[in-house]
């Protein structure tokens, strides 16, 4: 499947680390030029880097996803450097986690802030040029969480405001050859999951139905089929990459 991204151009946002450095390599692997937009500079730096060294091509921008002028800056630079923008993943995400009563509103803001505020954004940012050019794949990260979580009931209501996000833009996008759709992770082995609380971390692991946890590469595949033309009928769909733990509780 090499140079299955052969002169395409990707935007992949929280890109500095975790399951966005993987998505950004296997585009890049793929032949994708990646533009990568992350808060850590320092990490995108290293990034670029690596990326470099594997002999691709690839642009770093420090923006925030929740920052409107940042947003449409980075788009505009990216619009003219390289005249297009064919893919955009909206990965970046944070977690506040908490049981509702000690949610605090700053808590709340932020996280539906970052990852459905942030999306819609970057959306809105690319959506011009996507339909100039009557092509655009979409990716949403979301989360398996957006079924429901204990303890995450600001990170799930973003999670499933993102899949609403998804299936709306769907239906507005695709008559100009635009598909959207998200995909949905589970427990992966990521900074973020490792941030946990090490029980916490660890009564999660037994509660998935393969008792471990993903990898970052898995969300890549799955990521880099939705991009790909091979996805071209498939839009407005929440494609579950969970290892099963979206289809229900396992018995004890
Ligand atoms: N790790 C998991 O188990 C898991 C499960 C389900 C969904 N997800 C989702 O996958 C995505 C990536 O998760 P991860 O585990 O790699 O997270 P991570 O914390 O390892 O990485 C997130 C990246 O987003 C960046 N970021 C945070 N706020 C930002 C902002 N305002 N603007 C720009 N960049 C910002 C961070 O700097 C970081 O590089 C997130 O949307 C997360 O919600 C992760």
């Amino acid at each position: 499947m090499k140079d299955r991204f052969f002169e395409k151009t990707a935007l992949i946002t929280g890109a500095a680390q975790g399951i966005g450095v993987s998505i950004v390599k296997r585009l890049s692997q793929e032949g994708a030029t990646v533009c990568l937009l992350d808060i850590n500079k320092d990490l995108l730096e290293k990034i670029k880097q690596e990326i470099e060294d594997a002999k691709g091509e690839v642009q770093i921008y420090r923006a925030d996803v929740t920052n409107k002028e940042e947003v449409n800056k980075t788009v505009n630079e990216i619009l003219r450097t390289y005249k297009k923008i064919d893919i955009l993943v909206n990965n970046a995400g944070i977690i506040r986690d908490g049981f509702v009563s000690k949610i605090s509103e700053e808590d709340w803001d932020q996280v539906l802030s970052v990852n459905l505020k942030g999306s819609f954004l970057l959306c809105q940012a690319v959506f011009p040029s996507m339909k100039e050019k009557r092509y655009g794949k979409i990716i949403n990260i979301s989360s398996r969480a957006w079924l429901g979580n204990i303890g995450q009931a600001n990170y799930s209501a973003s999670k499933g405001g993102l899949v609403s996000l998804t299936r709306t833009l769907a239906l507005e996008f695709a008559r100009y050859n635009i598909n959207v759709n998200a995909v949905a992770p589970g427990l992966i082995d990521t900074p973020m999951a490792r941030g946990l609380p090490k029980e916490a971390l660890e009564r999660l692991i037994k509660m998935q139905p393969t008792g471990k946890m993903g990898c970052v590469d898995d969300i890549a595949s799955a990521v880099a089929f939705l991009a790909s033309d091979e996805a071209q009928f498939i839009t407005g769909q929440i494609l579950h990459v969970d290892g099963g733990k979206s289809c229900g509780l396992l018995a004890l």
